[in-house]
């Protein structure tokens, strides 16, 4: 049996230094997205309109437990109030579907949302009217 020769022994330690590097990299883009649920101090409109008013009260009955009293996020779901959800990046559509679907853990680390058959097809609008409104008094467009 011959000796590793030293080119192979620093070539393993550049491995190593890799190994190292790209472990360091991991955590920090883990710890950093770990920071990125945000909790939003929301404020309410003035008025709602009558449809978001009784968006408003399916609201608190069916998301408000994940996403908090007023959309603001908790420690089980993201704040809706919140640049993502901009009706340009998340349309209406896109909110109707998390509804009656549910959501895959893409954006946060809170894990999915589970359907919501308990909401009315026809309080879906109701429940999407009451999060635009809370968008727009929070300068979310
Ligand atoms: C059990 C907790 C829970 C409940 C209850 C809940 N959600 Fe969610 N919701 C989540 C989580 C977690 C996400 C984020 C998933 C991700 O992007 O990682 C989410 C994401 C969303 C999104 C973004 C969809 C997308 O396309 O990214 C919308 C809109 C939404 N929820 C609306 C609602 C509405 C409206 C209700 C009530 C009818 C509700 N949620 C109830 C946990 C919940």
């Amino acid at each position: 049996m011959s000796e590793p020769s030293p080119a192979a022994g620093s070539r393993r330690s550049a491995w190593w230094l890799l190994l190292g590097v790209v472990v360091v990299a991991a955590g920090w883009w883990w710890w950093s997205r770990q920071q990125e649920a945000p909790l939003v101090e929301v404020t309410l409109p003035r008025q709602l309109s009558p449809l978001a008013q009784r968006g408003k009260a399916v609201f608190e009955a069916q998301c408000a437990s994940c996403h908090g009293a007023t959309a603001g996020g908790s420690d089980r779901g993201p704040p809706l109030v919140h640049p993502i959800y901009r009706p340009a990046h998340h349309a209406d559509f896109a909110f109707a579907t998390a509804i009656r679907f549910g959501v895959r853990q893409h954006h946060w680390y809170f894990g999915d949302m589970p359907p919501r058959p308990e909401v009315a097809d026809d309080d879906i609008p109701a429940v999407i009217a009451y999060l635009r409104e809370l968008q727009r008094a929070n300068g979310v467009r």
